[in-house]
């Protein structure tokens, strides 16, 4: 072995071992200078390169080369295992594995209820709608008198209403605890008072929320349901524009082959009231057991609304007019998804709801 050769092996083991030395950063950075730098060990040596004779120098040279290679990559893992630690050694120690893929979490969804109310908002959008809501505890001033409910209607019989008790009448153990009138809402329709009272006309606002009756419940009757009421007020509106505009929402909800009819109906708070129907999309009409054999489904009640409730809005009825409207949301999803009970609808059945997950 010739000289050179030597003293390259000797470079090799000795910067093996300073580098093992080495314990922090800025040492490694000195040794590889030392090294490897311009006026460095190693390329001190290969000066000494053109003294060895002719037939040996490529063996010498190649022998330079692999140790600078060498030396470059033990510099960087030190360099590196100073920098992190082993990472063998610190993943092994970590409570925590940074390194394993994340667990999928698990992405909630709309109610189905509430997908249709969301649609409905966006079809009424169309049409200028702005929504707006009142409270689910209303005052029986607000669900019935004004909207000329008088005190002998039926729907204000205790059976139908749920009164919110005085504080403390509960717990004096009487039959009928005492109610100062406040009760939790039997429709949305007194959200229009309260619209006409917070907004100017013209007025088209639409009212989705949550209802209260007190009932027993069984398939298609629920103690808790939602409403979206609608309204319109202006100078100059007329029932011909309520029944143009109810047939296009039912054809852009139900598709442009749908069928609609309006029947003459009763509500206090509208005159003349209609209810609209829709041909049954379970039988196409022939008649079956969800349109009980009639072929026609209800979908909302509706109607120019009457001139007191007007005046309880705060505006004179020879100066504004008005229709309303109000539709059953629950029933609705129903009819879209071929749901026949509605106690689903609140069970919060897991098992019934993950039906509903697709594309929402
Ligand atoms: N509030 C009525 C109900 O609960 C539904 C309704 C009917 C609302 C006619 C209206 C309407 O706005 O014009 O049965």
């Amino acid at each position: 072995m010739d000289d050179l050769t030597r003293q390259i092996e000797a470079l090799r083991e000795d910067a093996r071992m300073r580098l093992a030395e080495a314990s922090e950063g800025d040492a490694v950075d000195r040794l590889r200078s030392d090294l490897l730098g311009r006026s460095g060990q190693l390329t001190g040596l290969l000066r000494q390169l053109a003294s060895v004779p002719a037939e040996e120098r490529p063996a010498v040279g190649q022998l330079a080369n692999v140790v600078r290679r060498e030396l470059d990559e033990a510099i960087e893992a030190r360099l590196a295992t100073l920098r992190h630690g082993d990472l063998e050694t610190r993943l092994g120690s970590e409570a925590i594995d940074m390194s394993a893929p994340g667990r999928p979490l698990r992405v909630g969804h709309l109610h189905p209820v509430q997908t249709l109310i969301r649609d409905l908002r966006e079809v009424f959008h169309a049409y200028g709608f702005e929504v707006f809501e009142g409270p689910e505890v209303e005052t029986e001033e607000f669900n019935f008198e004004l909207l000329n409910i008088g005190v002998d209607h039926p729907s204000r019989d205790l059976w139908d209403t749920l009164y919110v008790a005085e504080p403390g009448s509960v717990e004096s153990g009487e039959a009928r605890p005492a109610s100062d009138g406040t009760i939790l809402r039997t429709h949305t329709s007194p959200v229009q008072v309260r619209a006409m009272h917070a907004l100017e006309p013209p007025i088209r606002v639409l009212m989705p929320g949550r209802c209260f009756r007190y009932e027993a419940v069984d398939a298609s009757h629920g103690f808790e349901f939602f409403q979206v009421e609608g309204l319109v007020i202006d100078r100059d509106t007329s029932l011909a524009d309520l029944k143009g505009m109810l047939e296009e929402i039912a054809r852009a909800l139900y598709g442009a082959d749908v069928r609609t009819r309006f029947r003459p109906g009763y509500y206090p708070f509208t005159e003349p009231s209609v209810a609209f129907d829709i041909g049954c999309l379970v039988c196409g009409g022939s008649g079956c057991p969800a349109c009980s054999r009639s072929g026609w489904m209800t979908i909302l009640g509706a109607g120019m609304v009457h001139p007191d409730v007007i005046r309880n809005g705060g505006y004179d009825p020879d100066e504004y007019q008005g229709y309303a409207f109000g539709m059953g949301p629950d029933r609705m999803t129903m009819l879209r998804h071929g749901i026949g009970d509605i106690r689903l609808l609140f069970s919060a059945d897991l098992r019934f709801l993950m039906q509903f997950a697709e594309g929402r």
